[in-house]
């Protein structure tokens, strides 16, 4: 597969409808939870993958510089409301399958409630690997394809698909559970080993959500996530893994070498970096193509 199709979310009121009126709270403070256990307290540059509209980001404010990454420009313009204008944040529309930046540049990354709209998962694990310093954290949250309700359905036969064997599952189109294993396989094979596992939503049921208030639900949620150590049965699981074996370093003179948090662009078409910046582009000195800045997002998903 050369080209991944990609789940286009332009114009998607997702942040609104799915978090912010969609009865969602739970699940968020039980993943705000995971990531205060997970992160690393700060760092220099860190990448979101599949940012949205930022209602992760601001978790991440012990990172100098934080890029939000995403496909859709239109989440970007809403993560730019919801943030303020800041040098803290560098928006950018791309695709995570052709990430835009330099090799070994990031010692922090993230993809929250992103892979699950991936159909070659390895490809865009690979990528975020090529862009990471080595000895960096990489979080990743991954929808579980074995989780106690898809067991549940599959034995009362309600479901055709098995929960235990390990390929995705594309439930819906461009939106697919995957078995845990597979991911750590994935995870392993792209250069990343997996230092701490958490299940996280263990009660994602419409009943307890109504009656028990989102704090505590999601309290008790935080207490049990560090099972996921040892099981993971619950729809949502995120894991903190480090890059380890990055023999590329920007420049060549080892990623010590960047002490700013400056973020160094690579050419998504012929590979080329540095790019160099103009008021309202960027352009590859190698093979001439230009990309837009507008209105502070750069938009790397095609040239202008
Ligand atoms: C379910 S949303 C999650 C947003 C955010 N991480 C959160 O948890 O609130 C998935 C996001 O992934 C983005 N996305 C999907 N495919 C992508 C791709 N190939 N490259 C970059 N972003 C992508 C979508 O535009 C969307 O904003
Ligand atoms: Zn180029």
């Amino acid at each position: 597969m050369t080209n991944p199709p990609v789940c286009d979310y332009t114009d998607s009121d997702y942040q609104s409808s799915f978090w912010d009126e969609g009865g969602r709270a739970y699940e968020d403070a039980a993943e705000a939870i995971a990531l205060k256990h997970l992160l690393p307290k700060n760092g220099r540059l860190m990448l979101e993958i599949g940012a949205g509209a930022g209602r992760n980001t601001p978790r991440y404010a012990g990172f100098e510089r934080i890029v939000l990454l995403d496909y859709s420009r239109t989440q970007l313009e809403q993560a730019q409301a919801r943030l303020g204008a800041s040098d803290k944040f560098v928006y950018v529309a791309a695709d995570a399958y052709r990430l835009p930046f330099a090799d070994g540049l990031f010692d922090g990354a993230t993809m929250i409630r992103t892979l699950h709209h991936m159909a070659d998962a390895p490809k865009v694990l690979a990528g975020a690997a090529r862009v990471m310093q080595n000895d960096s954290i990489f979080i990743l949250e991954f929808a579980n394809k074995q989780n106690l309700k898809s067991i549940l359905r599959w034995l009362l036969r309600r479901q055709s698909w098995s929960p235990f064997t390990r390929e995705p599952v594309e439930f819906v189109k461009l939106n697919f559970d995957f078995h845990p294993r597979t991911v750590f396989d994935w995870l392993a094979e792209a250069g990343f080993v997996v230092e701490a596992k958490r299940t996280v939503s263990h009660f994602r049921l419409g009943l307890l959500k109504r009656v028990i208030p989102a704090k505590w639900l999601a309290a008790v949620d935080g207490l049990i996530q560090p099972t996921g150590e040892w099981w993971q049965l619950t729809p949502s699981v995120f894991v903190r893994t480090r890059r380890v074996g990055q023999t590329h370093a920007f420049g060549g003179a080892g990623v010590a070498n960047l002490s700013n948090s400056e973020v160094i662009f690579r050419c998504p078409e012929c590979g080329h970096s540095p790019l160099v910046q103009k008021e309202a582009e960027v352009g590859c000195p190698a093979c001439g193509r230009r990309y837009e800045f507008r209105d502070g997002i750069y938009d790397f998903r095609q040239s202008v």
